[in-house]
């Protein structure tokens, strides 16, 4: 299935896609984020292209962050929307929403945003420190709520029980496919997860079915979940 040519199945067809990570801002010059390179999404966007689909990509910013490159000829169908926070992330699909048939939430969201943002820059001290988290926006979350009969793929990185938590955050997010990857925990390296060319995991879907994707790049992934969702 990894090699089968691209055909035009997504033609005519518009496709919301976020990507990347968000950030929270400390202070005027500081930042938290996470891993996220963009590059599932870049892929999976890239295909879509491929296929015929118009794609609206909402990208979190980040140094380094991986952008779409439309194949030739498919420019035009490409709109790139950047941002920053999960919220920022959340009001740009949702604006986007109304045009789609479907939804693939690539982006690692950050779980929490700083609570107060010091306008400035924040001072050395030399006393110990505390930052108040609150939680930011659920993306995925904001646009299943305003949904009319779009389809929602979603992404789960895990660690532990990767099928386990991916059938349960299927069911509860209601999406209508997911797909789940073991993400190596910090300092163990792998060939799966956040800043490496190469996945591999399993979709699942909200019939019960599952498939599993042997290890390829990240490229082999997104052509094989799109041949079979589209
Ligand atoms: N997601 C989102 N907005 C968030 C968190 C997650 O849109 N604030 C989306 C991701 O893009 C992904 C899916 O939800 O498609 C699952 O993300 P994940 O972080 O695995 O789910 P959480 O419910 O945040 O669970 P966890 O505690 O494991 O982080
Ligand atoms: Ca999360």
């Amino acid at each position: 299935a990894a090699l089968m040519p691209a055909s035009a199945d997504l033609a005519g067809r518009r496709i919301l896609i976020t990507a990347g990570p968000t950030t929270t801002p400390i202070d005027a010059v500081r930042y938290i984020t996470n891993h996220s390179t963009g590059r599932m999404g870049a892929a999976m966007a890239e295909e879509a292209l491929r296929r015929g689909a118009v794609v609206d990509y909402v990208l979190g910013l980040d140094k380094g962050v991986v952008r779409p490159v439309a194949p030739r000829g498919a420019e035009e169908r490409l709109h790139l929307v950047e941002v920053r926070t999960a919220e920022e992330m959340a009001a740009a699909a949702l604006e986007k929403l109304p045009l789609a048939q479907g939804v693939v939430a690539t982006a690692a969201v950050m779980d929490y945003a700083v609570a107060a943002p010091v306008a400035g820059k924040l001072k050395r001290s030399t006393e110990a420190a505390t930052l108040d988290l609150v939680p930011s926006a659920d993306v995925l979350a904001t646009l299943r709520d305003a949904a009319t009969d779009q389809w929602f793929l979603g992404f789960a990185a895990e660690t532990d029980e990767v099928e386990a938590h991916g059938r349960g955050k299927l069911e509860a997010k209601k999406l209508d496919y997911l797909f789940a990857n073991q993400v190596a925990r910090l300092g163990a390296g792998g060939a799966t997860g956040f800043a490496v060319k190469t996945n591999a995991g399993v979709l699942l879907s909200a019939r019960g079915d599952r498939h599993e994707l042997a290890l390829g790049s990240k490229q082999d992934i997104a052509r094989q979940i799109w041949n079979l969702i589209a």
